[in-house]
């Protein structure tokens, strides 16, 4: 095993306490919980990647963004898709500016060639150059191989993995393993000091089991209702601190839906801005079916959610509804479903109604 490139007496930690981390990332907006602080925390101390997994927008690439922007790191940010190759990920050969080179060049490369006797001597002439050509000069780094080359200190986030073919994430694990790449033309490029690595999965495939084995693991769900309202406060959207809070509960109860897809941090956030730009100080069902939108975007999941809002907004409401009914609601009801409508007839009666029956 060759030693680790890292060097503990020679860097200070950056990050003095569990409580240091959670306190830093909140003053720059993002809020952690213990475990996600833990997570960090040894990641600056072991030197070791961190896997985050987790549905879509819970907050794994701003994570990476954040801790850039605490420690005053570099942010090098890989992207990963489908088909991607080596070239795009560690390094590649700066073509453009060789071509540039060499036309600019080419007197002094027709001096090497101008007395070869022939072909073959010529072009041995121009080969043993190949040095000049692929040298460091000419690299175009790509985000691994600048994490590791750079004289400031880095967080390379290598994001959404999982889209990346397996030996693509092969390749990342060996330079992540040393905190080195190796360029055949040059040599070994080895980080004086290691990156911060953060890598980022949608789950959409199984990482291998030698991935997770060398990370930090962390699966990053959904926030509970506190660390939420906190989040929404730290985006200052503009609504009430109690609405704040009903809100939370509503998307929380949305998520409970098994929709297709789940309402996102952001999207609550984005919600909450919408709410706010409308004035609204208190949340009620109708205000909400109207904005509900914003944070469903599939048809299906929109139609169900309408079925439920009135409840998710007064859960007290919910049991008497179908048994007492029988006052105004009932009828409401009945009138709209047997449709002089405001609604098409092909939209799905019973939300629409229950929606519009509610006074
Ligand atoms: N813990 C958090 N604190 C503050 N904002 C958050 C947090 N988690 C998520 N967000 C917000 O949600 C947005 C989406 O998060 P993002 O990192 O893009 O999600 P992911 O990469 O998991 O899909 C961020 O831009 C941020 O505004
Ligand atoms: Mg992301």
């Amino acid at each position: 095993m060759p030693d680790t490139p890292q060097q503990p007496d020679t860097t200070p930690p950056e990050f003095g306490s569990v409580d240091e981390v959670a306190d830093r990332f909140a003053a720059h907006g993002y809020i952690t919980d213990r475990r996600l602080a833990t997570t960090v925390f040894l990641l600056s101390r072991l030197g070791k990647p961190v896997l985050l997994e987790g549905p879509a927008g819970v907050g794994k690439t701003e994570l990476a963004k954040t801790l850039a922007a605490v420690t005053g790191r570099r942010l090098l940010r890989l992207q990963c898709y489908e088909g991607q190759d080596e070239s795009r990920a560690l390094y590649d050969w700066d073509y453009g500016k060789q071509l540039l080179y060499t036309q600019m060049l080419r007197d002094k490369i027709g001096d090497l060639t101008a007395d070869a006797p022939d072909l073959a001597t010529a072009v041995g002439r121009i080969e043993a150059q190949d040095s000049v050509f692929f040298s460091e000069r000419f690299l175009a780094p790509r985000p691994v191989l600048e994490a590791v080359r750079g004289e400031r200190p880095a967080v390379l986030l290598v994001d959404e993995v999982d889209r990346a073919d397996e030996a693509l994430e092969a390749m990342l694990l060996e330079c992540l393993a040393e905190y080195q790449v190796s360029v055949p033309e040059i040599g070994t490029f080895t980080a004086k000091i290691p990156p911060y690595v953060v890598l980022t999965s949608n789950n959409t495939r199984d990482l291998s089991a030698a991935l997770k084995r060398r990370c930090l693991h962390l699966f990053l769900d959904y926030p509970d209702a506190d660390r939420e309202l906190e989040i929404l406060r730290a985006k200052r959207t503009g609504l009430p601190e109690a609405a704040e809070r009903h809100l939370v509960q509503v998307v929380r109860g949305l998520r409970a839906l098994r929709l297709r897809k789940n309402p996102s941090i952001s999207e609550t956030v984005d919600w909450a801005r919408t709410l706010a730009v409308l004035g609204v100080e208190e949340l009620d069902p109708q205000v909400l079916a109207q904005t509900v939108n914003v944070v469903l975007k599939y048809e299906r999941d929109l139609n169900q959610a309408l079925d439920v809002l009135p409840r998710l907004v007064d859960p007290n409401r919910a049991l008497p509804e179908p048994g007492h009914g029988h006052g105004h609601e009932h009828s409401h009801r009945h009138g709209h479903s047997h449709g002089h409508g405001h609604s098409h007839g092909h939209e799905h009666g019973h939300s629409r109604n229950r929606r519009a029956s509610r006074p």
